[in-house]
């Protein structure tokens, strides 16, 4: 494939353009409603990419392709995961596709390099993954339905006060959402006296995570929190019991993209008894959820979603909604407008976009991991209600 790059004025003059320049619905067959995905589809982000490919699919097949006399159609672009191809990708869909609605972005930085887009084309973007706590404030066409960092740390630090648990350890991946995790973490553990006795980084590609489990064996912490992006999380589990972590009486907590729906039974006994705080559990018991998860697997050779589809279910809800609200209009703020507010039953639970910063107020859950029928599950076992970004 080649790629054109415009001169940066002549940018500039397109994206206004493509704001600007809707046909009239009045003398016109109604355009269809263009929605810009941008995923990872490849590279090491590529399970986020497949799973809210697979919910967005769901949820038209759920609810059809016709909203408020618009056709809907999704363009799937995959960038990698890399901000700079986030970026690029953005800027055509809007200028060359001009889409009405762009949403996705698996990772933090491609959220941050697609919000100026945004603004300048003043195209609505859905963030339907990225976590990081500030990404919404960015650009005023940014609305959030996935999770903030700052719901599931903060959540896990008062359950490990409750717990009185003695002596933390952190361990994050080395960019927004980690660093988010980390402070949040900390801040909420030392805000009564307890203390995080140390932290770690640890690269946000390919981490080989074993000399750093050796670091924490030797300090032998009561309890290790731990941050890492859905997709390389994966090994994390494998090399804690490898490396005698368990053994050594050091209890795994944290975020729940450490027990990841779309991987936990891969993962195997090491799994158990691990528990992180979350968003979205598929073993969530409600109906709506019980349905969702399979029709999610019927279409997806026995796929369990994840919560990276679930943000993306939700994502889809809310922009068939606020296209239903405009009445088929569907354009840059008045889209924006009408998905703040927005409250409904997600397979999560309750959720809510917040008026004022148009990101998502939920339930946070605390989970374990339990063995049930055969398969390995985060079963709830608390509830902290409407938890703010
Ligand atoms: C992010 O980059 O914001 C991100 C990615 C994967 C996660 C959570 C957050 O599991």
């Amino acid at each position: 494939m080649t790629h054109r790059r415009l001169p940066k004025r002549a940018f500039l003059v397109q994206l206004a353009c493509a704001a600007a320049c809707v046909p009239s619905l009045a003398f016109a067959q109604a355009p269809t409603f263009k929605v810009g995905l941008i995923l990872p589809m490849t590279g090491p982000f590529a399970s986020t990419g497949r799973q809210i490919d697979a919910a967005v699919k769901l949820y038209m097949a759920d609810n059809g392709s016709d909203v408020a006399g618009r056709k809907i159609e999704v363009i799937l672009r995959d960038d990698g995961g890399v901000p700079d191809q986030s970026k690029r990708i953005a800027q055509e869909l809007v200028v060359n596709d001009k889409v009405d609605v762009l949403a996705g972005f698996g990772i933090t930085p491609s959220a941050l390099a697609v919000g100026p887009i945004a603004t300048q084309g003043k195209t609505p973007a859905v963030i339907m993954a990225a976590a990081t706590t500030g990404i919404v404030a960015t650009s005023p066409y940014l609305v959030r339905t996935s999770y903030t960092l700052s719901q599931s740390a903060g959540t896990m630090a008062e359950w490990v006060k409750r717990q009185k648990i003695g002596r933390v350890m952190t361990m994050v991946s080395d960019y927004g959402p980690g660093i988010d995790a980390e402070k949040t973490f900390k801040e909420h553990v030392e805000r009564d006296g307890g203390k995080v006795v140390g932290e770690i980084r640890v690269p946000m590609r390919n981490p080989d995570f074993a000399p750093y489990l050796q670091k924490i064996r030797d300090e032998k912490p009561d309890a290790l929190f731990v941050f890492i992006p859905s997709g390389p999380a994966v090994s994390l589990m494998k090399q804690f019991t490898e490396r005698g972590l368990d053994k050594a009486g050091v209890k795994l907590i944290g975020d729940g993209g450490v027990t990841d729906d779309d991987t936990l039974n891969d993962m195997g006994d090491a799994a158990l008894g691990v528990v992180t705080s979350f968003h979205y559990s598929a073993s969530h018991d409600s109906a709506l959820n019980k349905k969702f998860v399979a029709a999610f697997g019927k279409a997806n050779n026995g796929m369990r979603p994840n919560f990276m589809a679930v943000g993306g279910y939700d994502g889809m809800h809310a922009i068939y909604t606020a296209l239903k609200a405009t009445k088929g209009q569907g354009k840059g703020m008045d889209l924006v407008d009408a998905m703040k507010g927005l409250s409904f039953e997600s397979p999560r639970g309750p959720i809510q976009i917040s008026a004022q910063t148009r990101d998502i107020v939920q339930d946070v859950y605390i989970r374990k991991v339990e063995r049930k029928n055969g398969q390995l599950w985060n079963t709830e076992i608390d509830t902290v209600k409407a938890v703010t970004p």
